[in-house]
């Protein structure tokens, strides 16, 4: 499989793309959790949460992050959890999770007390990093964001959808701005991107934000039948 550094040139597209991916991937609106496996575990998902299958970046991203061992990870956007229990599975000492939807925190709540790892995981719902204290600090931050970019008057009717759309990537700006302010000495940002996103748009958010993006691995997976490669990124003062 090839690296693919753009999954088609036009907005149009893209758009349509996310939409099959909302109607793919974005799983039954059932009344209680279900199940899924993912790196040789069991995850429980509250109806509305992005599940991670196979082939999603999460099950690579997951494996791929620098953890910073025996200290504090933050992650952003924390869907079901994966990545926040395994970084408290694999060495860190304490973990925050966010997420802007309400059933994002509760799956990854679930999992937190599933994997034994509930004193050393918390989650809570937050726009970024907006309901954090003030002086919170971290030694990673991470988030696996979302690569599709809607209109500005894009309306979310569903919490899957956060998952997938970002509102004129105005949401990873503001990642990408504010995300050094909550670095300890010597702390890493990192985040994600994806071939189903716009490459150059990035390249421009990340300026304007006084960043840029230094690429720590890709990887290249099949998902809803779509060749794509995932990135890894850390975030650099420009
Ligand atoms: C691509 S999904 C990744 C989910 C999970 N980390 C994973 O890898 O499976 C992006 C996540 O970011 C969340 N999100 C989107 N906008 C957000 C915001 N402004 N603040 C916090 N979380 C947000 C979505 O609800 C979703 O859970």
């Amino acid at each position: 499989m090839q690296s693919a550094e753009q999954h088609t040139e036009d907005f149009a597209d893209r758009y349509r793309l996310g939409r099959k991916l909302v109607e793919e991937l974005g799983g039954a609106d059932g009344p209680g959790p279900t199940a899924f496996d993912l790196l040789g575990k069991q995850w429980d998902v509250v109806p509305g949460t992005y599940a991670p299958h196979p082939g999603t970046g999460t099950e690579w991203y997951t494996t791929a992050i620098p953890y910073p061992s025996g200290g504090r990870f933050l992650e952003i956007g924390c869907g079901a959890g994966v990545t926040a229990i395994w970084a408290a599975l694999h060495g860190c000492a304490e973990v925050t999770a966010t997420d802007i939807v309400q059933s994002a925190v509760d799956s990854t709540l679930l999992n937190a007390a599933r994997h034994g790892v509930a004193d050393r995981v918390r989650a809570l719902r937050s726009d970024l990093f907006d309901e954090l204290g003030p002086d919170e600090r971290f030694d990673a931050v991470f988030w696996n964001c979302s690569v599709f970019e809607a209109p500005a008057d894009f309306e979310f009717t569903r919490d899957f959808e956060w998952a997938i759309f970002d509102r004129g990537y105005s949401a990873l700006g503001r990642y990408l701005s504010q995300v050094h302010g909550r670095l300890l000495p010597g702390g890493r940002a990192l985040v994600t991107f994806n071939s189903f996103g716009d490459a150059d748009r990035i390249t421009g958010v990340a300026a304007q934000a006084g960043t840029r993006l230094a690429p720590l691995g890709t990887a290249d997976r099949e998902l809803a039948g779509e060749q794509v490669t995932y990135k890894l990124f850390e975030v650099l003062p420009a």
